[in-house]
């Protein structure tokens, strides 16, 4: 089947965070939302045909979960990406982020450090904060765009003996899928010095321009022995409405530890239509998904060739995953707030301040949405280069 990605969606009626808790987030309702990471694009027909059948059944009481469920997401583990995760050590969760929550909960102790690489996906330092204990960040190192790890700073922060160390793979903002090389490097140094590896996974499926994610349970024995692996078909197909993620764990012991916390909560049943939608989406998406990644890198390329011919104040390092482009803005000479004030405000844009990923590695940077039709992003591009051209008074 064929997809129309181009086709325009209008999401004001659609419940959708992005659109309706705009205005209280950036004060301002005329702008093209571009900011959290969900697409404004139809998901996979073979999942809209397995939420209608089960619609159509009319009973939506306790679910309980088939084998084939989680069959079907270490298969397409298989498939994609060549990991054969056990089914058997696979657990549910409402969300990838809840379940960071969950690690640092159970597997640190209040006041220990949890380390991280900074510019990254906001939340890590919310999970880590929010119950108490501290961030460790290793800021990567940034040459001309492309972001890599620091091992001397990041052996560094290990020698403190973090408990945990929260991996971004493939990474969020600074779109880098890292290589079989740079994975065995921090799975060593961390089977070394005894931190456990969390490796967020979510959008791992979201893989640009010919690179290939590798699962960090994949690099050795010895490291898959020492990581838990999120994933979630919800980044993937844009279900996060759905709520529904994937664990994978390298033994009983963590898989229990983390399930009690949640039994002890009653919570560990998907819901009526996350059930159907992730197994669905996993037997049957690839065809979807692979139509997404060309119209997400037909829309990367696009801005970056826009940039280029017309705003160069604004850069771009060609992500190697992910709808998110990690935009540097510091030609514009813009600080601090004035940043996302100027795209706010003068180009109509809701986009991320890059703040919000590293107070000082983000300084500078904004994170732009691209799961969009074209023609939105044409407008987009169109209001920013408006915005641009006043300010450097062209
Ligand atoms: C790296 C990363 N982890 C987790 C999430 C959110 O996961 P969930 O919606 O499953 O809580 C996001 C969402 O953008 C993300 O970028």
């Amino acid at each position: 089947m064929k997809y129309d990605f181009d086709r325009p969606i209008d999401r004001w009626n659609n419940f959708a965070a992005k659109y309706d808790e705009m205005e209280a987030r950036f004060g301002r309702r005329d702008l093209i939302p571009m900011w959290i990471a969900d697409m404004d694009l139809m998901t996979a027909q073979p999942i809209l045909d397995a939420i209608d059948a089960r619609n159509r059944q009319g009973i939506f009481g306790y679910t309980s979960r088939p084998d084939s469920y989680f069959e079907a997401v270490c298969q397409w583990q298989e498939k994609r990406n060549g990991w054969k995760p056990d089914p058997a050590l696979c657990l549910y969760t409402l969300g990838v982020v809840p379940a960071l929550c969950t690690f640092v909960r159970e597997f640190s102790k209040p006041g220990d450090e949890i380390l991280f690489t900074t510019p990254v996906y906001g939340e890590f330092f919310d999970s880590v904060e929010n119950w108490g204990r501290k961030c460790l960040t290793v800021p990567l190192k940034e040459e001309n765009g492309y972001y890599s790890m620091d091992f001397e700073v990041f052996e560094e922060a290990l020698k403190r003996r973090p408990p945990l160390f929260i991996l971004c793979n493939p990474h969020n903002p600074v779109g880098r899928a890292w290589t079989a090389d740079e994975l065995r490097r921090m799975g060593e140094l961390c089977v070394q010095y005894g931190t456990l590896i969390i490796s967020d996974e979510i959008h791992s499926d979201l893989m640009l321009f010919g690179h290939k994610h590798i699962p960090m349970a994949t690099v050795s024995e010895e490291i898959a022995a020492n990581t838990i692996t999120c994933t979630s078909a919800t980044k993937t197909f844009n279900l996060a409405g759905l709520q529904a993620a994937t664990l994978m764990f390298p033994n009983e012991k963590l898989r229990d530890t983390y399930q009690a916390f949640w039994k002890s909560m009653d919570v560990h049943r998907n819901n009526s239509f996350s059930l159907v939608a992730v197994e669905a989406a996993f037997r049957y998406g690839e065809e979807w998904l692979e139509q997404l990644l060309a119209h997400l890198e037909r829309n990367v390329t696009y801005v970056e060739n826009y940039l280029k011919e017309n705003i160069p104040e604004i850069t771009l390092h060609r992500p190697e995953c992910t709808y998110l482009l990690w935009l540097n803005c510091k030609g514009l000479g813009l600080a601090g707030d004035e940043l996302p004030a100027f795209m706010v405000n003068e180009a109509h844009l809701a986009l991320n301040d890059g703040r919000g990923f590293g107070k000082t590695e983000g300084e500078g940077y904004m994170r732009m949405n691209i799961a969009c039709p074209l023609c939105t992003l044409e407008k987009a591009m169109a209001q920013l280069k408006a915005a641009v051209d006043k300010h450097m008074g062209r």
